[in-house]
């Protein structure tokens, strides 16, 4: 058969391959093929879109022969033409199978170009190219260009990329791709195109493309070098008057990586396109970021506290890719976190500098205590830096990010800031334009720092989190005190045994009246070995020590201090962080010893020094309101769970509602004064100071309406109705939600008919819900999914309603086992809609080992079933295998 021109092949489906293939970091081999530039042609149609692409590639000569295939990965394409320098190729030339197109023999520098067809209007997986209401917009990280055309689809494949996408004039005036317009025209059939260049080489996952009717609100910013770059969000039109906040928070992180980091913005355009459909939280495509909308859209009206400041991290995290992650990519996914970790990191230093208190530290030990130690505790624990997995996209985890973080901060800890910074510099100047691996990043800080972080890399390849146990002796003769500190690591999947880390440890020591002994307050300890001491000489009393300063190392700490010690802590540590921590490990004390009492049957009864030491910080005049705030509340549920072996839900949930309602009654009268105290008439801004005097404000509210009297309720109804912001609404909202009084209906019913109109706000309706603690809330939520608002498709609807639903600890946990049987129900749904969304429902299975003997039969059985099920997607094949067997079996 020679000369044969392929009309059209579609590739044959995936076999369900109820065995998918794990990729293995050792198996890295350089590609054989470089693609140099990517001309890409868009002709986008109602029902399908045409993709031209002309790549001219050159063979990896090191690496590959002359018969070495070329490989190109795609997933359900059409393939309409394929013409290698010029020349149809012939049927018997290449091989189309369900995951790539090989083409046997090519020269040693070649242009290819294909023609394929891709279904945008039916890809319900948002990943590709795919629509958004009347919107196209892609999502490429990490794999999802190969469903756009066929490519060698890996980030160490760099190319120069020019885009001209056709469409029609009036459904999609606004025609966006990564760099710069080049050119436009008009067509027949009122059609028109607009050609872009991006002058930057990039991998396909920072690919961008968006088409629609959209408006932008437009703004520049002079860099310090004086170049002009023009800002522009693109919006729906209903939307244009909710993007300056995200606008200020824009300009704010430019300004921010240049004076911190020394980082200009190198395009002269950057834009950003909000989106109502969209997996994650936004993506950071060259000079085209793409955002789930509700890190985009805010006013005062309709956004709370919260949101602004969600967008103030989003907004910079997606810009600080711009260097981490864009122009030093990674080599291959398992360097995930060289991008993700360090890119969190930057934001978050962004925030402590916003914020200029230990809230921000606060919150990200909260945030890396409720999720990432359980995860590393779990069945799908894996080191910072992977190695292994069966699907990318189940490796966007709070491992590679949140703990990836911690790592950096470690080394900056380490090396201290200006060598830390020296580092930073260094690795941007050595590998701008490159893809490149974790090994390659702390080489930059080895090189500055001349030292050796050999063992410091352990952080990257081992998994679990550290456990630190602490013996003290202070000797009065000799004046010294020494501290005694004992590493382990837990065993992890594939990690039986760990070696020590070099786990950098602030210690304060302080004397009885609260001043710090310590030359500079704190101090830094290296603990490299698994048992080491640690002198300190010159101490004239018995000190009380503050370990763990500022949360320096992400590891656990077996307390050595009694409860005494720990309330002074609470009352006179002069670092913050620990101040709060002491109370969240008091706290912890007393919940583990209430559980045991609820489980005896025996009265609950409140801890004297407990109570005591809370009682001061509420009338603490002094106190920090935000810092206040964090300290009153109790410790989270997930990380209660971390200290329970068998966790009985309804055990936690009674004994913090005990707590919650001993403040309520104790207290009232001081709960009610810094309510008022609190409470702010003024015209709504948001504002770090004015957000944390609402948050005390409303945490005070929830204890007060712990006793739903006709006062407190009094106090709720005139704040929902006075309220001029979204927080104050919400936080009523939210009190009542678990109140079983006809006010609750009422005021839900208030809510949706002035909101209706707005998706976003009727999500946090549909979370206000699905977090009840009232027995009739899976019914709710049940009926809820009929409600015309949510939509199966859309993913912030199903976090909002079915996420928040299998987090809710006492009515997803449900003895009978309803709500294991409901959740199971919707991600087999999900997973034939939208793998990603369904594998990440899948979360609130992954720890069943944590619970009871009957819950863990009950979660067990529920993954059975989804185990047996046909045609599971590689995301939720992967989770659940793992939750099961502790591997994917043939592994
Ligand atoms: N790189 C994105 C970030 O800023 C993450 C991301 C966005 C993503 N969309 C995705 C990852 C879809 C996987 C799939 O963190
Ligand atoms: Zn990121």
């Amino acid at each position: 058969m020679t000369n044969t021109t392929i009309k059209s092949m579609v590739q044959p489906k995936a076999e369900h391959h109820n065995q998918p293939k794990t990729i293995y970091l050792k198996d890295y081999q350089p590609p054989h093929y470089w693609v140099d530039s990517v001309d890409l042609i868009f002709d986008l149609f109602e029902d399908y879109t045409e993709v031209r692409s002309t790549l001219c590639v050159r063979r990896n000569t090191g690496i590959a022969q002359e018969q070495t295939p070329f490989i190109l990965q795609g997933e359900e394409l059409e393939l309409r033409a394929l013409v290698l320098n010029g020349k149809t190729l012939d049927l018997e030339n290449f091989d189309l199978t369900a995951e790539a197109l090989i083409i046997h023999t090519v020269p040693e520098t070649f242009t290819l170009e294909i023609t394929c067809i891709t279904h945008p209007e039916k890809n319900t997986a948002l990943s590709g190219l795919y629509r958004s209401k009347a919107l196209f917009c892609t999502q490429c990280e990490a794999e999802g260009f190969r469903r756009i055309t066929f490519f060698p689809d890996r980030p160490d494949v760099m190319a120069k990329f020019t885009t001209t996408i056709i469409a029609d004039t009036n459904l999609y005036p606004v025609l966006l791709s990564n760099g710069n317009p080049i050119e436009q025209g008009l067509l027949i059939n009122n059609r028109h195109w607009v050609k872009w260049e991006d002058p930057f080489k990039k991998p396909c996952y920072l690919f961008a493309l968006v088409a629609g009717h959209l408006i932008a609100l437009e703004d520049h910013f002079v860099t310090r070098s004086g170049r002009l770059i023009a800002l522009k969000i693109f919006v729906e039109w209903e939307n244009q008057d909710k993007c300056a906040h995200a606008m200020t928070a824009l300009k704010k992180a430019m300004k921010w990586d240049e004076e911190t980091y020394g980082r200009e913005y190198d395009l002269d355009i950057y834009m950003i396109v909000a989106v109502n459909d969209f997996n994650m939280g936004a993506m950071e495509n060259k000079g085209l970021n793409i955002f789930n909308a509700k890190y985009i859209l805010a006013r005062p009206e309709t956004a709370t506290d919260t949101d602004f400041q969600h967008i103030d991290l989003v907004v910079g995290h997606e810009y600080f890719h711009n260097w981490s992650g864009n122009r030093v990519t990674c080599r291959d996914w398992f360097q995930l976190s060289l991008k993700e970790g360090l890119t969190v990191f930057r934001e978050h230093h962004f925030m402590d500098d916003i914020t200029q208190s230990a809230v921000s530290l606060i919150e990200h030990a909260m945030g890396l205590r409720s999720h990432q130690f359980a995860e590393d505790a779990g069945p799908m624990a894996h080191p910072v830096r992977p190695e292994s997995y069966v699907e990318i996209n189940n490796f966007y985890t709070s491992t590679v990010y949140e703990k990836g973080a911690e790592v950096i901060k470690m080394l900056k800890t380490l090396l201290g800031t200006d060598t830390f910074r020296k580092g930073m510099d260094l690795y941007f100047e050595r590998f701008d334009g490159q893809a490149v691996t974790i090994e390659d990043f702390v080489a930059c800080h080895e090189f500055v720092s001349k030292r050796d972080l050999t063992q410091f890399k352990l952080w990257y390849s081992q998994a679990g989190t550290p456990e630190i146990e602490v013996n003290e002796e202070y000797h009065p003769k000799t004046q010294t005190y020494t501290l005694q500190l004992k590493q382990s690591c837990p065993p992890t999947p594939h990690q039986p045994k760990k070696n020590p880390m070099l786990i950098p440890i602030a210690v304060g020591l302080l004397n009885a009246q609260g001043e710090d002994l310590l030359e500079n307050k704190t101090q830094i300890l290296n603990l490299t070995e698994t048992e080491q001491s640690f002198n300190f000489p010159s101490i004239t009393e018995k000190p009380m020590l503050s370990l763990l300063r500022g949360f320096s190392a992400p590891v656990k700490i077996k307390s050595p201090l009694s409860n005494e010690q720990l309330a002074f802590l609470l009352a006179h540590d002069s670092d913050d962080f620990n101040r709060w921590d002491a109370g969240q490990m008091l706290s912890i004390r007393i919940i583990l010893e209430l559980i045991e009492d609820w489980q005896k049957s025996k009265p609950l009864k409140i801890n004297n020094l407990w109570w005591k030491a809370h009682q001061s910080l509420l009338e603490d005049k002094r106190l920090n309101t935000a810092l206040k705030a964090e300290i009153l509340m109790l410790p989270s549920s997930p990380y209660v769970i971390e200290f329970l072996d068998s966790a009985d839900p309804d055990a936690i949930f009674a004994v913090k509602k005990f707590l919650r309602k001993e403040i309520s009654r104790r207290a009232k009268k001081h709960l009610l004064q810094l309510y008022q105290d609190n409470h702010n008439t003024e015209r709504y801004c948001y504002s770090t100071e004015t957000a944390a005097k609402r948050f005390l404000k409303n945490l005070c509210l929830s204890y007060l309406m712990e006793y739903p009297d006709k006062n407190h309720m009094a106090l709720c109804l005139k704040q929902w109705k006075t309220a001029n912001n979204m927080t104050d609404s919400l936080a009523v909202l939210g009190i009542l939600a678990d109140v079983d009084c006809p006010e609750r209906e009422k005021i839900l019913e208030e809510f949706y008919n002035r909101w209706q109109h707005d998706v976003l706000i009727i999500n946090k309706w549909f979370r206000v819900q699905a977090s009840s603690a009232l027995p009739n809330t899976l019914e709710c939520v049940q009926k809820l999914m009929q409600h015309p608002a949510f939509d199966i498709n859309n993913p912030n609807t199903v976090y909002a309603l079915i996420g928040t639903f299998s987090h809710n600890l006492v009515c997803f946990h449900e003895k009978s086992g309803k709500g294991y049987r409901f959740l199971a129900d919707i991600i087999l749904q999900l997973d034939t809609i939208n793998p990603q969304v369904a594998a990440r429902m899948m979360t609130a299975f992954t720890h069943w080992r944590k619970f009871d003997k009957d819950r863990q039969a009950k979660m067990r059985s529920e993954l059975e079933r989804i185990q047996k099920t046909a045609k599971l997607s590689t995301d939720v094949y992967e989770i659940v295998n793992k939750c099961l067997f502790g591997t994917s079996p043939q592994t």
